[in-house]
C-alpha cells in the first residue's frame, strides 16, 4: 500500500519533470559556459552590454520587457554602466506617461516598454520561464549540474532555425522551421500512425531574427548568429534574475556559518560528555 503511494508520487514527479517536453519529443539543449553559472559565477559585464545592444536594436521592435526598470542597468553585477549614459539610452524608448495618457521620451525611472507585437511574449522572465534541461528524474539529471537551462533555451532557438525536414515538402504555414521550438504546429506527414511526431521540433511564429553582423558591436567583438544568441541570453538571465550574485554570495556566506556552528557544536558536545565518557562502566 505505502509502497504503490510512493511510486505514484514519484511517477507523478516525473511526469510534472517532463511535462514542460509535451508532444511526445524530448529536447536536446546544446550546454553554453554561461559567466554567470557555478557557485562562484558572476555575470560577464561585457556580455550583458552587448546583449542589451542586441536587445535594444533586435529583440525590441517585438518583445517588451515591462517589468525591468531601465535605471537598474547601472547596478553594480548587471550592466553596470554609468548613470549620464542610462539616462541617454532612456530616451531611445517612446513611454506612454502613466498619468497623462500621453507618449515621451523614456526617463531612467521608467520600465522598458511592452511587447509591440501582441503575440511576441513580453521577455522579462523568460529565460526563468524556460527549462532547457530535463529535470532531476530525466536522463542524467541535468538541472542539477547544469541548472534549469532557461538562457541556453533561448541561444538554442536563436540559433535552431533550418531548412524544414524533407517530410514537410508540402506544409504551408505562416510558421518558421526550428529544431529546439517544440510547442509549435507540425504537419501530419511528419508524424506516424499513432500521432507521434517524427521528427525534432516544430513551427514557430517568429521570423529568424538574428543574421550575422546585424549589430556593431563596440568592443570589437565579432557579432556572429551564435555570438549574438549567447549574449542576449545572458543579458535575459539578468534581466530575470538581476540578484543571482547576491543570492550566491548570501548563499555561500550561510554554509561557511553552518561549518563554523557544527564544529563549534562538536566540540562543546565534546567537552560536555567528556567526563562521563572517560569513566568505566563497572
Ligand atoms: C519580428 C518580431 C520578432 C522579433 C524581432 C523577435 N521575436 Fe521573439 N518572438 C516573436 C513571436 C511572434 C514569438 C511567439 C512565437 C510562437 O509562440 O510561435 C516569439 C517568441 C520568442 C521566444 C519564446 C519561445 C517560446 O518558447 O515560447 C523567445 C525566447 C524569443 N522570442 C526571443 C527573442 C529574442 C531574444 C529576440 C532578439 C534577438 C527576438 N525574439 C526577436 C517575434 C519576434
Amino acid at each position: 500500500m505505502f509502497k504503490k503511494i510512493a511510486l505514484t508520487a514519484a511517477s507523478a514527479i516525473v511526469l510534472s519533470a517532463s511535462g514542460a517536453f509535451a508532444a511526445g519529443q524530448e529536447l536536446h539543449i546544446p550546454d553554453v559556459a554561461f559567466a554567470h553559472e557555478g557557485p562562484f559565477g558572476k555575470f560577464d559585464q561585457m556580455q550583458l552590454q552587448r546583449g542589451l545592444q542586441v536587445y535594444t536594436e533586435v529583440c525590441s521592435a517585438c518583445h517588451g520587457l515591462k517589468y525591468v526598470p531601465i535605471r537598474t542597468l547601472s547596478d553594480e553585477g548587471g550592466p553596470a554602466m554609468p548613470v549620464d549614459q542610462i539616462r541617454e539610452y532612456a530616451k531611445q524608448w517612446t513611454i506612454t506617461d502613466a498619468e497623462t495618457g500621453e507618449d515621451r521620451e523614456g526617463v531612467p525611472t521608467d520600465h522598458f516598454p511592452h511587447s509591440a507585437l501582441s503575440n511576441a511574449p513580453d521577455l522579462s522572465t523568460m529565460a526563468k520561464a524556460r527549462a532547457g534541461f530535463s529535470g532531476p528524474y530525466g536522463s542524467g539529471m541535468n538541472q542539477l549540474f547544469k541548472g534549469m537551462g532557461g538562457p541556453e533555451y533561448i541561444h538554442a532557438i536563436l540559433v535552431g532555425y533550418e531548412d524544414p525536414p524533407e517530410c514537410a515538402a508540402d506544409f504551408e504555414s505562416d510558421g518558421y522551421y526550428n529544431r529546439y521550438f517544440i510547442k509549435g504546429a507540425v504537419p501530419d506527414t511528419c508524424k506516424n500512425e499513432e500521432g507521434h511526431v517524427m521528427i525534432q521540433g516544430s513551427w514557430i511564429a517568429m521570423p529568424p531574427p538574428l543574421s550575422d553582423d546585424q549589430v556593431t558591436y563596440a568592443d570589437g567583438t565579432a557579432a556572429t548568429v551564435d555570438q549574438m544568441s549567447m549574449d542576449v541570453a545572458s543579458f535575459l538571465m539578468w534581466a530575470a534574475e538581476p540578484k543571482l550574485m547576491a543570492r550566491k554570495e548570501a548563499g555561500f556566506v550561510s554554509v561557511i556559518f553552518l561549518v563554523i556552528l557544527s564544529t563549534l557544536l562538536y566540540l562543546t558536545n565534546k567537552r560536555i560528555w567528556a567526563g562521563v565518557k572517560g569513566r568505566k562502566t563497572a
